[in-house]
């Protein structure tokens, strides 16, 4: 072999490996592991369930379901609370590491519900924000129904509907 088709055949070997490998990670009967994935998701969003959570985090707002936000911008929050939006939010450090514990851990992209996904799949490789109202999925639906209002009316409109979903269904005791 001439020193070019060594390199292509070598290129293609190391491609054929990494595809055998891949599918190796896909479920028994072959479905893509994303399609699954997507497949298992339960509906709407995760309703708050930490107790803790809404009584520390709900006082001023209502408390926002973990999984509107990733978790690195639940932990950006967690990390400079005591320069909340211009508050501030500061917490005991036991109180504050339980809390991020738990908003990291049901954070969007880490649990299985479709807002969630929709809000990671819309965002893409964009930076990640700290609010919620700037993630795309709801900036871009924000901005497509206020033709003519103007930015407040718009996150207000978020807002209202984020307050619509499920919201501390089971509260449970973390
Ligand atoms: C002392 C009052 C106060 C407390 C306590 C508080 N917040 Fe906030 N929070 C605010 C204010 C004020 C804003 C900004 C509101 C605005 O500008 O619309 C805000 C905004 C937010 C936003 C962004 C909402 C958006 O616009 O999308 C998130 C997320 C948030 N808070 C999470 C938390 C978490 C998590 C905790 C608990 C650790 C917490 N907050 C506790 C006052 C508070």
């Amino acid at each position: 072999m001439k020193p070019k088709h060594k390199m292509i055949a070598a290129i293609l070997t190391v491609a054929l490996l990494a595809t055998a490998g891949l599918a190796q990670s896909d479920d028994d009967d072959g479905t893509p592991w994303f399609q699954s994935w997507f497949d298992k998701a339960k509906p709407g969003i995760d309703p708050v369930g930490s107790q803790r959570y809404v009584e520390e985090c709900g006082s001023c707002h209502f408390p926002y379901q973990p999984g509107l936000l990733p978790a690195p911008s639940w932990e950006k929050i967690m990390g400079s609370l005591d320069d909340h939006f211009g508050e501030n939010a500061e917490l005991d450090e036991g109180d504050r590491k339980t809390i991020q514990n738990y908003l990291l851990n049901n954070a969007a992209g880490r649990v299985n519900y479709g807002l969630s996904n929709k809000l990671m799949a819309a965002q893409r490789e964009r930076p990640l924000p700290l609010r919620i109202t700037e993630m795309r999925y709801f900036a871009y639906e924000a901005q497509r129904d206020s033709e003519g209002a103007g930015a407040g009316e718009s996150k207000g409109k978020v807002i209202q509907q984020l307050r619509q979903l499920p919201s501390t269904g089971e509260a449970g005791t973390v």
